[in-house]
C-alpha cells in the first residue's frame, strides 16, 4: 500500500493512501489527529473526500459520468426512469421481476394520504413549489409512520424508497395545481412514471392531457440525467444529516432545501431568468460577458462553471443536442436556446472563462427542455429533485449499509476571542 508521509514538528507519519476502481487516489488522514494533534482545514470541501461510494463516478477532467459503471449517454438514450432509479438504489439494472415489483410499488403508492391535501390550503397561491415540496416531504413521516423506523434494511426500506420516489411526483403535480388554482388530479394506474407525471400536472376537467411519447421521453431522460451525481452539496446535506439516524424523509428534505439554492440546482430557475432578462433588455452578449467577468458587477453566468467538471458537462451536450432534435422534429422555437447558444459560444471563446475550465453545466439547457415541456420557471428546481431523489436514496442507504454508520461532524479551526470575563451591564 502506497503512503503520504507527513513531518511535523520532528515527528513523522505515514498516512495511507487510498485507491478507488478508477485509480482515484486519496491519503488517509483518520488517525492525523490522534498521532499529531492537527487537523485538516478546507473550507468548501475542494479538496476533501466525505466517504468512498460506488454509485456514481464523476471524471471531471474528461467529463464522463457513469451511474454504476454505467455511462450517461447510454442510460439516457435507452434506460426508463424507474429501471435508471433501481440500478442507483440496488447496483443493478433490475431483472423482469425486479422491475415488475418495483413497478407495483411505484404504483400502489403514488398517491398521498387524502388529509394531507389540507396542508396545501395553508400555502399561498404563489408560495415556491420548493418550499412546499420540502415540507410535504417531511410531512410524509408524519402519516407514513411505519416505515420510521431504525429499520433501514429489506423490504421497510424498498417500500419507504419506492413510495417516497412516487409521492414526490405527486406532491409536485399537486403543488402545481394549487398554483393554478385548479382541482389536483390523481395518479392513474395504468400510466408509468413521467407520463403519470404529466397527466397530474397537465389533465384537467376542460383541457384532457393528451400523451406525447417523445414529451414523456424527453421528461424521462431530464429525471435520468439527474438522477445522481456523486458528493454534490445536496447529496452531502443528506449524507449528513441521515448520519444522525433521523429518517430518510427528513434527511431528503434537508437535501431538497440545500438544492434549491441558487449555486446548485437553483441555478436552472435563474438561466432562464438570466436568459429571459437578456432577451427583454436587449442586452449585448458582449456586455454579458463583461459583467460575467467583473467582479464588482451582480451579473453571474448561472448555468456555468462547475466544482468538479473542468470540461464540458456530458449532461449540458446531452440536453443540448435533445434540445436541437426535438425542436427540429416539432418545428418548435424558443428565442432563449439562440441566446443561450451565443452565450455559450462567446464564453468558450474568452480566456476569462478558457482560464478557469468554465464550461455550461446540466443547468444551462435543461429549462429550455423544461419550457418546451410546459413546466412554469419557478418548478424547475423541483423537477431537479425528483430527477435526483433515487441518488439521495441510494448514497442515504449506501451510508446506512456501512459498518458503522459515523455520525457527520466536522471539527474548526476557532479564531474568535480568547478568555475573557462576564462584565455587568453597567461597567460595559
Ligand atoms: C449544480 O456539485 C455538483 O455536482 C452540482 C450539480 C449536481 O448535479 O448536483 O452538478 C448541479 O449545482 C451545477 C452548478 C449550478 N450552479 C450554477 O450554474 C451557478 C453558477 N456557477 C458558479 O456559481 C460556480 O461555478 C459553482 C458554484 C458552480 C462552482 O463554484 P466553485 O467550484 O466554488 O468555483 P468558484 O466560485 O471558486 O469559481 C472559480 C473562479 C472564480 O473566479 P476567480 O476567483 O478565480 O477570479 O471561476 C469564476 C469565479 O468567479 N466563476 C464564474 C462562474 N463560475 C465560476 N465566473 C462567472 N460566471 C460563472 N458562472
Amino acid at each position: 500500500m502506497e503512503h503520504a508521509i507527513l513531518t511535523y514538528q520532528g515527528k513523522t507519519l505515514e498516512l495511507p493512501i487510498v485507491e478507488g476502481s478508477e485509480e482515484e487516489k486519496a491519503i488517509d488522514i483518520s488517525s492525523l489527529r490522534q498521532a499529531t494533534g492537527l487537523i485538516t482545514l478546507d473550507v468548501g470541501y475542494q479538496n476533501t473526500g466525505s466517504c468512498t461510494s460506488s454509485i456514481t463516478f464523476i471524471d471531471g477532467d474528461k467529463g464522463i459520468l457513469r451511474y454504476r459503471g454505467i455511462p450517461i449517454e447510454e442510460l439516457a438514450e435507452k434506460a426508463s426512469f424507474s429501471e435508471v432509479a433501481y440500478l442507483l438504489i440496488y447496483g443493478n439494472l433490475p431483472t423482469p421481476e425486479e422491475q415488475q415489483i418495483f413497478s407495483k410499488h411505484l404504483t400502489q403508492n403514488s398517491m398521498i394520504h387524502e388529509e394531507m391535501l389540507r396542508f396545501f390550503d395553508g400555502f399561498p397561491p404563489t408560495a415556491h413549489p420548493m418550499a412546499i415540496l420540502s415540507t410535504m416531504v417531511n410531512a410524509l413521516s408524519v402519516y407514513y409512520t411505519d416505515y420510521y423506523t431504525e429499520d433501514f434494511q429489506g423490504d421497510t426500506f424498498d417500500l419507504m424508497a419506492a413510495s417516497l420516489i412516487s409521492r414526490i411526483r405527486t406532491i409536485a403535480a399537486y403543488s402545481y395545481k394549487h398554483s393554478i388554482g385548479e382541482p389536483h388530479v390523481y395518479p392513474k394506474r395504468d400510466l408509468k412514471y413521467a407520463s403519470n407525471f404529466l397527466y397530474m400536472m397537465f389533465e384537467s376537467p376542460v383541457n384532457p392531457y393528451v400523451p406525447d411519447p417523445d414529451i414523456e421521453r424527453a421528461l424521462s431522460t431530464l429525471l435520468i440525467l439527474h438522477a445522481d451525481h456523486e458528493q454534490n452539496c445536496s447529496t452531502s446535506t443528506v449524507r449528513l444529516v441521515g448520519s444522525s439516524m433521523v429518517n430518510l424523509y427528513a434527511s431528503i428534505c434537508a437535501g431538497i432545501c440545500a438544492l434549491w439554492g441558487p449555486l446548485h440546482g437553483g441555478a436552472n430557475q435563474k438561466v432562464i431568468e438570466m436568459l429571459e432578462d437578456i432577451r427583454r433588455n436587449n442586452l449585448s452578449i458582449k456586455d454579458c460577458i463583461a459583467s460575467a467577468k467583473d467582479k464588482n458587477s451582480k451579473f453571474r453566468l448561472f448555468g456555468f462553471g462547475h466544482r468538479v467538471y473542468k470540461n464540458y458537462d456530458p449532461r449540458a451536450k446531452i440536453l443540448k443536442k435533445y434540445c436541437e432534435t426535438i425542436f427540429k422534429k416539432y418545428n418548435y422555437d424558443d428565442p432563449l436556446i439562440h441566446i443561450a447558444m451565443e452565450l455559450e459560444e462567446a464564453a468558450l471563446k474568452d480566456d476569462f472563462f478558457v482560464e478557469r475550465k468554465l464550461y455550461p453545466n446540466v443547468d444551462f439547457y435543461s429549462g429550455i427542455l423544461y419550457r418546451m415541456i410546459g413546466i412554469p420557471t419557478n418548478m424547475f428546481t423541483v423537477m431537479f429533485a425528483i430527477g435526483r431523489l433515487p441518488g439521495m436514496i441510494a448514497q442515504w442507504k449506501e451510508m446506512h449499509d456501512a459498518v458503522p454508520l459515523k455520525i457527520g461532524r466536522p471539527r474548526q479551526i476557532y479564531t474568535g476571542s480568547t478568555i475573557r470575563p462576564y462584565v455587568p451591564i453597567g461597567q460595559r
